[in-house]
């Protein structure tokens, strides 16, 4: 039996939404939110989740969904999975935004730290790991010095299957591959991307990729729970069935029509009053550096989903909420003065783990100076922890919106809740906001512009407006 299979241990490993820091009787009238403004909101809530419920039912949330649908694809990539591990030295993810920033985020938080440096025993034969998802040339370049193309899988993962930077990365790898292991380069490729839709599909159907697909109803941002984060996962000997498990245990919490027993409504309801009250600023703070790229994650899933010029009735509402990535401890040296003192524009959402999995003991030393020595006999995971109690005590001294998920520890499990909680979260607030919170129409002209500079078909109408713009000034550049 699994571990996930046990309903006590399951209980055991429940994420918590602590909100007290949100709450006008904990931080002051002016300063949090009233039971009152969250009961007034009750029939726009009612409304949010009959919406989104009604999108479920219809198939187009099926992210949602993703727990319960895979057994035969968890099945494909268990097995692809051993085969990469046996035949590869390393594997590289090529890909952007929602089919990079999860993978990464999953692999940080689930590995050890310091994955890609372990002898290869010490990763239990999995393959060293890397993303690239970016295509600063000398990123790219450095990959190639430190990777062997001849024992490197690439797992190319894009839903559009035509994002410019992925597959000018494709064109790269395929190439190199080509020269080094002539026609095998197709054992080196496997492909992660829509069914139907994109050009990726149709190269990888023409030249035998492997290839694993993303539902229609599951966007970039919303697919790490698909094969884009449970490939790379399962290859780096995570266990995708715990990961799945943590989800579907999420989706019971989240399935509550109370808002004041369902954590992501009442962290959506929380995060849309405090945007109304003026909260711009949406700050992602984890007590963990396994959780460091989770700040990422959400960033993209925050900014992207929200970030709306139009309602859905097509109204112009500039609605939004800027996502800040921070990580306890270090930011406190850097950015906590301004939580602290500057100006009431932000809510901070912390993320603690209560139980850190290796523990270091500060040895005692220096008896004769007190502000040394009180350091002594207690752990790093004690001094952490006491800081992020302390810093949140400060935040809600200083009468500043926070709140805190709490991990009981960080495993497959947990992190699978994780993922799908700030999902939730994120498309409940869409709900709340009258927006798409699944399209992105505002990185449109930014990519039309660079299919039109870079000489793309079809896009000759749009370089002549980009070379019509008023020209650069000289006086204005110094
Ligand atoms: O959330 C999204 O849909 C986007 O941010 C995409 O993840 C990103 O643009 C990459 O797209 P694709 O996976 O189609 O290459």
């Amino acid at each position: 039996m699994k571990r996930f299979e046990d309903a006590s241990w399951r209980e055991s490993m429940r994420i918590r939404f602590d909100y007290n820091n949100m709450m006008s009787d904990m931080i002051g009238e002016e300063y949090g939110i009233s039971k009152e403004q969250i009961l007034a909101l009750q029939p726009k809530i009612k409304a949010a989740i009959e919406a989104l419920k009604g999108k479920r039912k219809a198939g187009k949330t099926e992210w949602r969904d993703l727990p319960y649908t895979q057994a035969d694809v968890v099945k494909d990539i268990l097995a692809t999975a051993e085969d990469i591990k046996r035949r590869f030295e390393c594997f590289v993810v090529l890909g952007i935004g929602g089919s990079a920033l999860g993978p990464i985020a999953v692999h940080q938080a689930l590995n050890h730290l310091h994955y890609n440096e372990l002898p290869r025993e010490k990763r239990n034969g999995c393959p060293r790991f890397y993303v690239v998802d970016n295509i600063d040339p000398e990123r790219m370049r450095a990959l190639f010095d430190i990777i062997d193309v001849k024992s490197t899988a690439f797992n190319v993962i894009t839903k559009s299957g035509s994002t410019s930077e992925t597959m000018a990365q494709f064109l790269i790898v395929r190439d190199m591959l080509k020269e080094a292991v002539g026609d095998k380069y197709r054992e080196h490729i496997i492909a992660t991307t829509d069914a139907e839709k994109g050009n990726l599909i149709r190269i990888a159907r023409e030249e035998g990729f492997k290839t694993f697909y993303i539902p229609a109803g599951v966007g970039g941002r919303f697919s790490e729970l698909s094969p884009v984060g449970l490939l790379p996962a399962a290859v780096c000997g995570i266990d995708i069935e715990e990961l799945l498990a943590g989800a579907a245990y999420m989706d019971e919490l989240c399935s509550k029509d109370d808002v004041f027993e369902n954590p992501a409504y009442m962290a959506a309801v929380l995060q849309y009053i405090a945007m109304k009250q003026g909260k711009n600023i949406s700050v992602m703070m984890p007590y963990a550096d396994s959780l460091k790229y989770m700040a990422d994650w959400y960033a993209q899933l925050w900014a992207e989903s929200l970030g709306k010029k139009f309602d859905v009735e097509g109204r112009e509402v500039y609605v939004g909420q800027t996502p800040v990535k921070a990580l306890g401890v270090t930011d406190q040296h850097s950015q906590i003065q301004l939580y602290t003192e500057g100006p009431f524009d932000k809510v901070i959402t912390f993320i603690k783990v209560e139980n850190f999995r290796s523990e270091v003991d500060i040895p005692k030393g220096y008896e004769d100076m007190p502000a040394v020595s009180f350091l002594g006999g207690h752990t790093l995971g004690q001094l952490l922890h006491a800081e992020q109690t302390a810093t949140e005590y400060a935040l809600y001294k200083a009468k500043r919106m926070n709140r805190t998920i709490i991990l009981p520890e960080v495993n497959a499990f947990t992190v699978g809740q994780l993922l799908y909680l700030l999902e939730v979260e994120t498309a409940f607030a869409g709900e709340l906001l009258n927006i798409n919170a699944f399209d992105q129409p505002g990185v449109e002209e930014g990519k039309n512009a660079t299919y039109a500079l870079m000489g793309r078909p079809g896009y000759e109408e749009k370089k002549a407006e980009l070379e019509g713009r008023p020209k650069k000034r000289e006086e204005y550049i110094i």
